[in-house]
């Protein structure tokens, strides 16, 4: 049996955002900033893992109760981090064994890093053991202080002297605490402190009064501990974040032609040989095969593409399925539950919304295909409308396979054209068309000889 702990402290009100949403929440890379810290735990063998959930509790508790293991604790109001870890005390009290304590704006922590504190923790059989770096700019943490090589404590930006604010060993705000002495100490903080706020990190200095054994880790990448307290961090992290996940696409295979300006979200895969030309965007849950071609300023959420697709430029694809050989675009909108099967050919403003597109079926210009069933080898003429929706309710409509449909025609729906059966271009078609018809619904054409020349005399 583990005896690791984890809380993460995530309640606080990520001031410096100026959001209405919980920090915690803010995506980086399309992922909620929390994911990340729950993500570099399951690293760690854990016992149990807690969440501090405050400001906007209800949100974040509906993002994070997916994870296995999660329960929460509720800091209200939200007095600072020492201040949540006191909320803690009764998730936690009777067990003994290490605590690891991280923040949920950290997004870079990784899990191996969380490991070796552990190790490190334990073998030194520290009370507590922080994890710190020295950063070039040191503005906003809390600063590590020193005296004959020891941490002595840690002080925060807005007291530091100023020679303190010029130490450049931070504190990360991740720990591994011994769990046995933490509570009681933690109550010193409580009686200690005049300010509005209590300090996790003044637990440093009551453990070295206390004769208890303080120890440090320091990580060599510094850019790890990152922490994201106002939107200027979030876009810096999230650079980092794209730019690792472009870097290891391509190392797997992927040709990536401006990294700077393609956006892949830390959950998005992309098969070898697959070609992601400048200022491409793919986002969510979006999964794309091999050998696929995507060109500029096309946008893929939560979308599966298949191999040997080409999306070509301007398209935007939401919660579809591309099979393998199809073609999209320019300018295409696919939209929620278009499936389009193996070699269809959707182009130019042409926009599928809830329909199966069967294999080889071509749509090539101006249509909307909405609540829909075409089959195999079908045409779909230019400009030609499926009005799915009569001001109440939605109907379908389905294109049985081989079947025409002449340009400029309207399907009402309910309606069906059956196998292979014709509909005359400018058609609106409202009752069934039986399979190897011709429907004709549109006004006959009249000649009127001559009529130009009348009209001008009169
Ligand atoms: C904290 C540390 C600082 C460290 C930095 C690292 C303290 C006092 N300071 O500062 O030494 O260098 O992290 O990134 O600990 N939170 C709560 N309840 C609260 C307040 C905060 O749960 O009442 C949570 C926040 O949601 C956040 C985390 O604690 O996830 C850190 O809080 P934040 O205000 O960002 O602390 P920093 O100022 O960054
Ligand atoms: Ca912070």
């Amino acid at each position: 049996m583990s005896d690791t702990h984890v809380l993460i402290l995530a309640a606080g009100m990520g001031t410096r955002m100026k959001s209405a949403f919980p920090k915690v929440l803010h995506r980086v890379a399309g992922r909620p900033m929390i994911e990340y810290a729950l993500r570099a735990i399951s690293a760690l063998n854990v016992a149990s893992t807690t969440v501090v959930v405050g400001h906007g509790a209800e949100r974040v508790q509906a993002v994070v109760r997916g994870w296995p293991g999660v329960r929460f604790v509720i800091q209200e109001p939200q007095l600072g981090t020492g201040h949540a870890l006191m909320q803690a005390e009764s998730a936690l009290s009777g067990l003994n064994g290490t605590l690891v304590l991280l923040a949920g704006d950290v997004p870079l922590i990784r899990g191996a890093t969380l490991q070796n504190l552990v190790a490190f923790h334990r073998d030194a059989d520290a009370a507590a053991t922080v994890l710190t770096a020295t950063v070039p700019r040191p503005f906003g943490y809390g600063r590590i202080v020193r005296s004959r090589g020891q941490i002595m404590r840690i002080v925060e930006e807005r007291d530091a002297t100023p020679a303190q604010r010029n130490i450049r060993e931070i504190n990360s705000g991740i720990y591994a605490l011994k769990l046995t002495p933490l509570f009681d100490a933690l109550r010193q903080i409580a009686t200690e402190n005049v300010p509005d706020e209590y300090y996790l990190t003044d637990l440093v200095s009551i453990y070295r009064r206390r004769k208890l054994v303080v120890e440090t880790v320091s990580i060599e990448k510094a850019e790890e501990v990152r922490g994201i307290n106002s939107r200027t961090e979030l876009a810096e992290v999230g650079a980092v974040v794209r730019q690792k996940k472009n870097e290891e696409l391509m190392a797997a295979g992927v040709t990536i032609e401006d990294p700077a300006t393609t956006y892949v979200d830390a959950d998005v895969t992309v098969g070898a040989d697959t070609v992601l030309h400048p200022g491409v965007t793919l986002e969510g849950r979006t999964a794309v095969g091999t050998a696929c071609e995507i060109h500029s300023g096309v946008r893929i959420v939560d979308s599966t593409i298949e191999n040997d697709v080409t999306i070509n430029n301007h398209c935007v694809i939401t919660g579809a399925h591309v099979a393998t050989g199809a073609r999209v675009g320019p300018f295409a909108h696919l939209r929620p539950d278009a499936d389009i099967r193996r070699k269809v050919k959707i182009g130019n403003f042409v926009e599928v919304k809830n329909a199966v597109v069967g294999s080889g079926s071509k749509a090539n210009h101006l249509a909307y295909l909405g609540d829909a069933t075409v089959g195999e080898d079908v045409n779909i003429g230019a400009g030609t409308i499926i009005c799915n929706y009569d001001g109440a309710a939605k109907h379908q409509t389905v294109i049985e396979d081989g079947a025409f449909i002449g340009s400029d025609s309207q399907l009402i729906a309910p309606v069906t054209v059956g196998k292979g059966a014709y509909v005359a271009s400018g058609s609106s078609i409202t009752d069934d068309v039986p399979p190897g018809s011709l429907a004709v619904a549109r006004g006959r054409q009249i000649i009127k000889e001559g009529w130009v020349e009348r009209k001008r005399r009169s």
